[in-house]
């Protein structure tokens, strides 16, 4: 093989697209021969990851010709940098980012198939079998090793440690009393966890690459959102059992993606954010719903979505607004503009209460700047600069402070507190030099707050929220999201949706 690579590469410097059909067609039975048993027939994974270009979207192209050569550590993803040539692995890197010839299905037949109980709920005790506060627990996503914790938010101890599917995404949900979680994979798993008996109860596939999901306000449906196939899929809540899958086609005809489903309470309803088409659709969720969309036609395709306190509005990053853009969810129009030059990330935004009223904050991708957005008037009313630009921002009814990272740039260890008053920086921290410092998340009383250190030696660290003190380092592997029980079941200001 060598003899004959090296000349061929080289040619195909020279003669494009005519080599590159060869060099791919051998990665590709590089593939079956050395992947595929772990990767799945169409790589839509099986014991290893999905390796489709949605799957990899999470990881630089770089990093996926690094995986392949030099494996990952603690898994079983060897290295086949002694097994096969440099110039193989480049095209194994090339051939894995290439879309399939033929789009891999995922049916209503396959997701039957995938569906595992795992325990009986009938059988189990109803209450805690531990002695921590059932609503002052938290879930902490440790993506390092793609483990769950689950810890005492008063002892600040973690009582459970499971293995997840590969990649958590898009934030756990939970039941309305607070006892189960569901979670989400990147390819598509979902699992039911039991709080009260520290138990999986049941997982399923529901689709091949799924962005996030949304539990109904009276915790009987579990709505997930696909990129892969393009379409919703509805879960019966009690042991993820299929209801039905939805196409998410638009009124002219087009497929399109989801970006992401949230659940609005007042409205008892899912909101639905699709990727392709200008429509936002929203599903009620009554008695006996029929998961029909009503569809709200949009001016712009919208991307990143946050929700008025009242659920009545809706914002919407928007290109062609240049920022951000309101719309009222009962007649569908446009309420205004916002002209937000920073790329909002407005679904890491939270809103509080200054003077009376409230107003709205945003971190902004490609630049550190937070907007803060008068509610009533909806000006931006200040844009705070940031060391850098950041990815979320947390805040909690008894803090004085709204928190955020500093996720992007050289300055990525720093945290920012920001007077929710006066709209100032009061206090910078660094938690670990030279460390990505990310993502808080109050305990239920707001007393305490858990901060995660994003790196492979990283930690969990307790803060106290009045004084700022250090109380406790938990160790973890790049802990990602952390979600308070109380705080997310009764949707309090500060935490996201
Ligand atoms: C014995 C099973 C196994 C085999 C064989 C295997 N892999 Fe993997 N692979 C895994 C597992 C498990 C992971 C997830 C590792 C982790 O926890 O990060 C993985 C991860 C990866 C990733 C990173 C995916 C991501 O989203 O982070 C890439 C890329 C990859 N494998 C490519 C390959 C290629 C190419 C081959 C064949 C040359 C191969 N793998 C063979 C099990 C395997």
């Amino acid at each position: 093989m060598k003899r004959w690579w090296l000349p061929l590469l080289w040619i195909g410097a020279a003669h494009g697209a005519v080599t590159r059909d060869v060099d791919l067609q051998l990665a590709e039975r590089d593939y079956q021969q050395h992947c595929q048993q772990c990767h799945g027939v169409n790589r839509i994974g099986g014991t290893g990851p999905a390796l489709l270009p949605q799957s990899l979207s999470r990881i630089k192209p770089a990093e996926v010709r690094q995986v392949i050569e030099n494996g990952r550590p603690a898994s079983q993803m060897a290295a086949f940098g002694t097994v096969l040539e440099p110039a193989r692995i480049d095209a194994l890197a090339l051939y894995l980012q290439r879309p399939l010839a033929v789009e891999p299905t995922w049916n209503e037949d396959d997701i039957r198939q995938s569906h595992r109980l795992l325990a009986d709920v009938a059988r189990l005790p109803d209450t805690p079998q531990h002695k921590a506060d059932p609503l002052n627990l938290f879930v902490v996503v440790e993506a390092g090793d793609h483990h769950i914790d689950v810890v005492d938010g008063d002892r600040f101890e973690v009582l459970a440690r499971f293995a997840s599917h590969f990649a958590v995404h898009g934030g756990p949900k939970f039941s309305p009393d607070g006892r189960f979680v569901y979670l989400a994979s990147r390819d598509g798993w979902i699992s039911l966890y039991d709080l009260h008996n520290l138990k999986l109860i049941a997982e399923v596939r529901a689709g091949l690459n799924t962005r996030n999901l949304a539990v109904s306000k009276d915790g009987r449906w579990v709505l997930v959102g696909n990129y892969l196939p393009g379409n919703l899929t509805v879960l019966d809540a009690r042991d993820l059992s299929l209801v039905k899958t939805l196409p998410t086609v638009g009124r002219d005809g087009q497929a399109s993606r989801v970006s992401a489903v949230y659940t609005a309470p007042p409205r008892n309803s899912f909101i639905v954010a699709l990727k392709d088409v200008k429509e936002v659709w929203e599903l009620s969720t009554g008695p006996s719903p029929d998961f029909v969309p009503r569809r709200i036609e949009t001016e712009d395709d919208l991307d990143d979505f946050s929700f008025s306190p009242d659920y009545r509005q809706l914002l919407a990053t928007s290109r062609k607004a240049q920022g951000g853009q309101v719309i009222d969810l009962d007649s569908g129009r446009v309420v205004t503009d916002i002209a937000l030059p920073g790329m909002p990330h407005l679904g890491s935004g939270t809103y509080w209460k200054r003077d009376g009223h409230w107003v709205f904050a945003t971190p902004n991708i490609s630049k550190g700047l937070i907007s803060v957005i008068d509610f009533n008037t909806w000006k931006v009313i200040k844009q705070i600069p940031t060391l850098g630009p950041g990815f979320f921002l947390r805040s909690h009814v008894n803090s004085r402070y709204a928190w955020t990272d500093v996720f992007f740039g050289p300055d990525n260890d720093a945290i920012h507190l920001i007077d929710k008053q006066t709209l100032e920086i009061a206090h910078t921290l660094r938690p670990m030099p030279g460390k990505t410092a990310a993502h808080v998340e109050f305990t239920r009383d707001g007393r305490y707050l858990l901060l995660s250190i994003w790196a492979t030696d990283g930690a969990l660290i307790v803060y106290d929220s009045n004084t700022l003190q250090e109380i406790k380092r938990l160790p973890m592997n790049k802990p990602s999201g952390k979600y308070n029980v109380g705080n997310k079941i009764e949707f309090a200001e500060g935490t996201s949706h």
